[in-house]
């Protein structure tokens, strides 16, 4: 995918001007600078400093109401169960909940940061590899919507669980479809090689034996491709494979009442056009529609991905060989440890100077880095920039999904805070939703044994 590892070489940069043009959530003015859904970032910047995390509201609303809006219009009254692993900070969900988004979550942690949220339980379905135990009892116990099973061993587990319990898991298969995305290898999901789902080929007699068990009642399919994908083929090879599934299952008496048709709809990382919900509805439309299937989707990065940016600020540039030919490297006070993502997945995210003045200045290339001892500690190679004195701003673009949720504390560096913008914040239009962690608090929970703590200075 162009945009999602590197860009393609032969695809010219875009110039911060196409990188506004292309959001419209996004725009520049000539004294405040960057803003945000009419926020300037640079007030978010002076109140929290930086890095900072900024999430924006009427941004989640706007696509929330644009995805909702196209799978109506293709007239399939399917329902959305957000990803929760995208974003999963409270106030997102909140923000996603009050918009009629249930919960799509793969850990004890998300189910309950998803009804501490407020999203009904009936809201709820738990998907992911490797449910334990403990997670399976909480989920039954809080009686949600349904469980996505990945595996024949894992159906027997819940079986177990349930009937422990004296309860009834509705359960949905997770089918493997054996259709490779064109998405980035560590975000592959359905290709027979990886690890999730149930094979093909194994799906209709294991729904059969599910039909069967104490504990359990198959109520539907589930398949999920991968992440970040552009292309509507896969989707319509995934869904039709599902179709000729419900069609043997129901050939074979059994009941399948709906289809989980998972998330993965990319978003423009430069300023090419994202994916676009109407084209995934109308690939879900081709096969599975008129079948009588209760149908959900699972998005999570094209809903938050382009709701949020990082602010960073310029630590210093540094200048190595000659100023002609040399490197120029920007050095960021944010890293990998906040935005994982270039360094795990070479993904690309627009750069641009929160300062108008900045923003028009004549560019060249740089790479601009973070502060952390790793040469993988890079956003971007040769990007395009105009000279970023010690204390400009850059905010680093759709870092929405997969950001704060993917952060970690490596060096020693605290977990950045976050604002979230909202007309209802009040005159600033925006109010602190993480304050920045304190020093102290990276090893307030460690504990140094006693026998370790005499005998040093
Ligand atoms: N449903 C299931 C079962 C999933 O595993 C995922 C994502 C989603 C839905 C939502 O996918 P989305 O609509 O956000 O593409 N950290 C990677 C992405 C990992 C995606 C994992 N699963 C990244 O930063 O690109």
């Amino acid at each position: 995918m162009a945009t999602y590892t590197a860009r393609l070489a032969d695809l010219p940069e875009p110039e911060i001007a196409d990188l506004i043009a292309a959001r419209p959530n996004l725009s520049m003015h000539a004294m405040d600078g960057l803003l945000m859904d009419g926020v300037p970032l640079n007030a978010v910047a002076d109140a929290l400093g930086t890095p900072t995390w900024v999430i924006s509201a009427p941004t989640l609303r706007a696509r929330y109401q644009a995805m909702a809006h196209a799978l109506d219009q293709a007239g399939l009254g399917a329902h959305v169960h957000y990803a929760v692993k995208a974003n999963d900070h409270l106030a997102v969900l909140r923000v996603l909940g009050a918009e009629g988004a249930g919960a799509d979550v793969v850990s004890e942690g998300e189910l309950r940061r998803a009804r501490l949220a407020g999203i009904a339980p009936t809201n709820i379905v738990f998907s992911g590899v490797g449910k334990t135990v403990a997670e399976l009892r909480h989920a039954l116990a809080e009686g949600i919507s349904q469980i996505n099973v990945e595996s024949a061993e894992e159906l027997d587990i819940l079986s177990a669980v349930a009937s422990a319990a004296g309860r009834t898991a509705r359960v949905a298969l997770r089918v493997n479809p054996d259709v490779d995305a064109g998405t980035h290898a560590k975000i592959s999901t359905g290709r027979a090689r990886d690890k999730f789902g149930i094979a093909y080929e194994d799906a209709a007699s294991l729904y059969a034996r599910a039909a069967a068990l104490p504990g359990i009642r198959p109520v539907g399919l589930a398949v999920h491709i991968g992440s970040q994908i552009l292309s509507m083929a896969p989707y319509r090879a995934a869904y039709a494979r599902i179709a000729d599934l419900v069609q043997t299952l129901r050939a074979a008496g059994l009941t399948v009442e709906s289809v989980d048709c998972g998330g993965g709809l990319g978003i423009g990382y430069a300023d090419e056009p994202g994916g676009n919900p109407a084209s995934l509805a109308g690939a879900i439309r081709a096969s599975l529609h008129n079948l009588g299937l209760k149908l959900m989707v699972e998005p999570g990065r094209w809903l938050v991905g382009p709701a949020g940016v990082l602010l960073a600020s310029v630590v210093l540039e540094k200048r190595v060989g000659d100023p002609a030919n040399g490197s120029r490297f920007v050095v960021l006070d944010a890293a990998m440890n906040d935005l994982i993502r270039p360094a795990m997945y070479d993904a690309f995210h627009g750069i641009v100077p929160l300062s108008a003045v900045d923003a028009v200045r004549p560019a060249g290339a740089a790479d601009v880095v973070g502060p952390v001892c790793e040469s993988g500690d890079t956003f971007a190679r040769g990007r395009l920039l105009p000279p970023l004195a010690a204390g400009a701003r850059v905010a680093i673009l759709d870092a929405g999904a997969y950001g704060a949720v993917m952060s970690s504390t490596y060096n020693a560096r605290p977990l950045a805070a976050e604002a979230m913008l909202d007309p209802s914040a009040g005159p600033s239009g925006f109010a602190v939703i993480r304050e920045r962690q304190k020093l102290e608090d990276l090893w307030a929970a460690e504990i140094v044994p006693d026998w370790l703590k005499s005998g040093i200075g």
